[in-house]
């Protein structure tokens, strides 16, 4: 029976149980044995290996975070240790390995694509950095995270009549502050590709108060840099009491969105049908509304790019 292993690494995501779920049961049904490797490349060198079956994958659809654990590992990014890895996994008669993680993960897969070994990507960060592909999984667990938390804030700013800014994840991509505010109506969204200035932000408090708005809702991605800083600068410009919200590691876990669950199922399914077609080095990704897949080198070159269509409508409704 041919075996594959299967990891988690970098930044957990919701959404991430219902892949592994998928590709274990599709996986059996194809008469593979799966093995799960925990705490991604960490655990793959030592050795943290467990067989998986149906049972084991049992009620984990709905939780978020990943059963088989995630580790951060910069020592992977050297070459003597990628050979390292290869070796305990043809030790281990492991042919395949189906890596799920965000642009670092899937890079260190490549790497052990470059030295031989059959991978299969599949892009999990909440961030939604990943240029080859629309969604993610996690992403959309996280903007409804913080649609959520913004609701919340909207009432007590309006209660004090204050200005409050959110400070979200996302590293150097501004997604999740874009989709969240959309979705919730802040009235600012901060993102790191799109130049605005702080006085921009304040004229748009003093323009709301004006027409008797009794709060204003500021969004901002974290690669926009010190949000401290920001909320003082603002309170210098206007006459309006402003506060701040660092949400920070509640947008990595929750159980995941219905979207997260669905397509982290039928990606997983995905990678066992690429794998029995012997078709690897390729990451998984969802497009148009179809999930397909991309030669994995290629796939991590693809620029990631802020939709500024959905940013200029933000702009338009959200007043
Ligand atoms: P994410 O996968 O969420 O982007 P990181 O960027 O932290 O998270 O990467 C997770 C792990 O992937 C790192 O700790 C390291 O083990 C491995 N990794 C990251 N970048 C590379 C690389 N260029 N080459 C090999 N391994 C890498
Ligand atoms: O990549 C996902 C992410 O949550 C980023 O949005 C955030 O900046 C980073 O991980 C935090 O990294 P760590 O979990 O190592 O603190």
């Amino acid at each position: 029976m041919k075996k594959i292993g299967i990891l988690s690494s970098g930044g957990d995501a919701p959404g991430m149980n219902a892949i592994i779920r998928s590709a274990v049961r599709v996986g059996i049904s194809k008469n593979y044995e799966i093995v799960g490797i925990y705490r991604g490349f960490k655990g793959l060198l030592e050795e943290d290996f467990v067989s998986l079956n149906l049972s084991s994958v049992a009620d984990i659809i709905q939780r978020g975070g990943t059963f088989l654990e995630s580790a951060r590992c910069e020592e992977f990014k050297k070459n003597e240790v990628q050979e390292k890895a290869i070796k305990i996994l043809k030790k281990h008669n492991i042919e395949h390995l189906i890596i799920l993680g965000g642009d670092g993960s899937l890079a260190g897969g490549l790497s052990l694509q470059e030295k031989g070994l059959s991978v299969i990507g599949i892009p999990c960060t909440i961030d939604n950095d990943i240029g080859s592909t629309d969604l993610s999984i996690g992403f959309t667990t996280a903007v409804e995270t913080v649609s959520d938390a913004i609701t919340k804030l909207r009432d007590t700013s309006f209660s004090h009549g204050r200005a409050n800014i959110i400070e979200v994840m996302g590293r150097e991509c501004g997604d999740i502050a874009l989709y969240s505010g959309l979705a919730s109506g802040a009235e600012s969204i901060l993102v790191p590709e799109i130049p605005f200035t702080v006085e921009e932000v304040a004229k748009k408090i003093e323009r709301g108060k004006r027409r008797g708005k009794r709060h204003h809702i500021i969004i901002m991605a974290e690669g926009v840099g010190n949000s401290h800083e920001f909320k003082e600068s603002l309170e210098k410009l206007t006459k309006t009491e402003v506060r701040l919200t660092i949400l920070g590691y509640v947008q990595r876990g929750g159980s995941p969105s219905v979207v997260d669950r669905c397509l982290g199922t039928q990606m997983g399914s995905k990678a066992i049908d690429l794998i029995s077609e012997e078709r690897t080095g390729r990451m998984i990704c969802y497009c148009c509304g179809n999930v397909l897949s991309k030669d994995l080198e290629k796939a991590l070159i693809e620029e990631k790019k802020i939709n500024k269509k959905i940013y200029e409508i933000a702009g338009k409704v959200s007043i």
